[in-house]
């Protein structure tokens, strides 16, 4: 099969991801546009789309063992102003993919109404690892050898190579191949849908005008480097047109910094081994967090997730979640967040980070079973 490439003509790079939203909402949007966005999903959008005098209006995902697109609810949704459909695959917090069923869906309202799609893709290496049988969490590990990681479950399945794209020094031709489509499968847990591929990028032909962002902020954790791009695709006079635009935006401010570009072949180069401690850690405090839930059954369930660095709780809703995240702060010094921050539709659940090194996260899922349980 021949390898898919991206046009570097079609490349715009940012100094975030952030930023790209900005670049998108300014080239797609007159002031009070609006954009349909995922609920529950990543709160900086509101204050992006704010800036640039953008209406988010949310579409659901609802939850029944997994995500899904609400997608009568998502059409109910378009208006004669609706510019785009925004999509975070996978989701923050949620951790759920864009089933294919539901991108070919989505490219066919799109096209259909000659709006955009623009798919957030920052966490697209991130699948879920299985865990093997030779893996252990640390809980479960003596103290000793608690740095001999499984490498075997860990996610070098797309980094552990180079990209391609920077070894001879030119344009990142593969970013968005590199994001998750040359991905291996044979040791993650199936997360593109139910035809058992691998999750598929939005940077690769559509029939819908589609921008596909990512960085190096989650893909070689590398936040502060700051450098993320879009890959424009679909209809080529559609791409064409967009392309002119942005350039002038990206022009006009010239954010990237030429040290972070120079380098960034090689922080992709470097992208398994980090990714491979990052998703080596989510899984083990995933470990633990679910033994610890199934130790002593209690008022707390933990949501299906395919990929990401959250778990979402499901808690007892007699309080607000926010009062619950105050108190475990305050009373515990357990700091989770609520998911009223990721406009979750009711009250009812918590998110919880599981980058945090491996015997915080212990200790902070004990107190947090504990305060539930008590
Ligand atoms: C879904 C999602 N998109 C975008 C971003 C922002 O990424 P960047 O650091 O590239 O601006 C984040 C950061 O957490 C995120 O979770």
């Amino acid at each position: 099969v021949a390898a898919k490439t991206i046009d570097p003509e079609n490349i715009v790079l940012t100094s975030g991801t952030s930023e790209g939203y900005s670049y998108i909402f300014r080239l797609l949007c007159d002031p009070g546009d609006e954009i349909l966005v995922p609920a529950p999903s990543y709160p900086l959008f509101e204050f992006l789309a704010d800036l640039a005098d953008v209406r988010l209006v949310p579409y659901p995902l609802l939850y029944d063992h997994g995500w899904q697109i609400d997608s009568d609810a998502l059409r109910a949704a378009l208006t004669p102003r609706t510019r785009a459909v925004l999509v975070v695959h996978p989701n923050n917090p949620t951790g759920s993919f864009v089933k294919p069923r539901e991108a070919a869906e989505l490219a066919e309202i799109c096209a259909s109404r000659d709006i955009a799609i623009v798919a957030d893709e920052v966490f697209l290496d991130y699948a879920a690892i299985k865990r093997t049988a030779g893996d252990r969490t640390s809980h479960e590990r003596t103290g000793g050898d608690r740095a001999a990681v499984d490498r075997t479950a860990g996610a070098g399945a797309t980094g552990d190579r180079p990209s391609g794209d920077g070894a001879d020094g030119s344009t990142p031709r593969t970013v968005g191949e590199s994001t998750g489509h040359e991905r291996t499968t044979a040791d993650r847990v199936d997360s593109g849908g139910a035809d058992g591929a691998a999750p598929r990028t939005f940077a690769f032909g559509s029939a819908a005008l589609t921008f596909t962002l990512s960085g190096i902020s989650k893909i070689c954790a590398l936040p502060q480097m700051k450098l993320a791009w879009m890959v424009a695709g679909g209809p080529q006079h559609l791409v064409s047109a967009a392309m002119e635009r942005l350039e002038i935006i990206a022009d006009t401010f010239l954010s990237p910094g030429a040290p972070a570009q120079v380098a960034l072949p090689r922080f992709l180069e470097m992208r398994g081994a980090l990714q491979a401690q990052l998703q080596q850690r989510v899984a083990a405090n995933l470990g633990y967090l679910d033994a610890l839930l199934q130790s002593e059954p209690g008022p707390l369930e933990r949501l299906a997730r395919e990929a990401g660095w959250y778990a979402v709780l499901r808690i007892p809703s007699s309080r607000s979640d926010e009062e619950y995240a105050v108190e475990l702060l305050e009373r515990c010094g357990v700091l989770v967040h609520p998911g009223q921050f990721f406009n979750f539709s009711q009250e009812g659940f918590l998110v919880l980070s599981l980058i945090a090194p491996e015997d915080e996260f212990e200790e902070g899922a004990r107190r947090l079973h504990q305060f539930f349980a008590a």
